[in-house]
């Protein structure tokens, strides 16, 4: 494509994206620690929104083209953009949490951060085990990828592998959902170009400093053809099989990436990889 252009940071306003994306992930971890049987799904949303409240920024989600609530709560063969609601969570269920916020700066320009993350609820079945460690593996594959590469297709070559890989290794089903897809973030959640997981002809833009992206593997443990419910926002596999989503907003810096939604910047979930996060200059 053509012209496609990634709108590029300065230091200053990756380091608001920073502040953005610490604010997120401290309030996924509030909501990872409330997460056990018996809790709801509007509960655990409302833990999220009074957090971002009492910190002065913004949830990005709510009243996004009319959406509800400050969290995507998707459980089981939800696969994203579940609405949270009077569900109350029980034993062996598969949780994925998507949540994100803009703080403002001086000028008055917001700035994203958007993460997602998928645990089990006590005791679980192995296959949603699988299903889950291999989503987020394959994210932080594919972030790891972002910081030895030179284009963003490196994303979706990282995203297969690690999905290739999981399923001949288990012998499980494990299929990517190419419907959705990650995207470029910064003074909106959602801006050109798409991340897509998975290779695709496009190699994608090359990566340059100041480019900033939410990667997010969605996997699900049978055949990815989904639908959407009444309410208009929830998707949920045709089959009934269970999805994991993970997710993680990551700058392009000098030398590498930086992982703006983990509050140490990526060092361990890059360690494996032997990467070492980059600083904002
Ligand atoms: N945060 C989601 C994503 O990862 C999008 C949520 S759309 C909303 O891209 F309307 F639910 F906010
Ligand atoms: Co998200
Ligand atoms: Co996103």
């Amino acid at each position: 494509m053509f012209g496609a252009s990634v709108e590029i940071k300065t230091p200053t306003q990756l380091a608001h994206m920073e502040r953005a994306g610490h604010t997120v992930a401290r309030m996924l971890g509030l909501v990872r620690e409330a997460i056990a049987p018996g809790i709801t799904t509007k509960e655990l949303d409302r833990i999220a929104y009074e957090y971002l409240e009492e910190q002065g920024a913004t949830p990005n989600f709510l009243g996004y083209y009319g959406y509800p609530a400050t969290l995507c709560i998707s459980v089981n063969d939800r696969v994203v953009h579940g609405i949270p609601d009077r569900y109350a969570l029980r034993e062996g269920d598969v949780v994925s949490v998507d949540g994100g916020c803009f703080v403002t700066d001086e000028t008055g320009t917001g700035w994203h951060g958007d993460s997602a993350f998928t645990v089990t609820v006590g005791e679980s079945s192995a296959l949603d085990r699988i299903l889950v460690e291999t989503t987020e593996t394959a994210l932080w594959a594919a972030l790891a990828a972002l910081a030895n590469g030179s284009r963003l297709g490196a994303v979706g070559r990282a995203v297969e592998g690690v999905v290739e890989r999981n399923a001949k290794r288990t012998g499980q089903r494990l299929t990517i959902v190419r419907e959705y897809v990650g995207h470029g973030i910064g003074t909106a959640m959602h801006l050109p170009p798409d991340v897509p997981n998975f290779v695709s002809r496009d190699k994608g833009p090359r990566l340059k400093p100041g480019m900033a992206f939410a990667i997010e593997p969605i996997i699900v443990a049978g055949s990815q053809a989904t639908r959407i419910l009444d309410d208009e926002w929830t998707v949920v596999t045709l089959d009934g099989s269970h999805a994991a989503h993970w997710e993680h907003t990551v700058a392009i810096v000098e030398g590498g990436v930086r992982v703006l939604t983990a509050l140490d910047g990526g060092v361990a979930g890059l360690a494996p990889y032997g990467v070492i996060p980059a600083t904002i200059p």
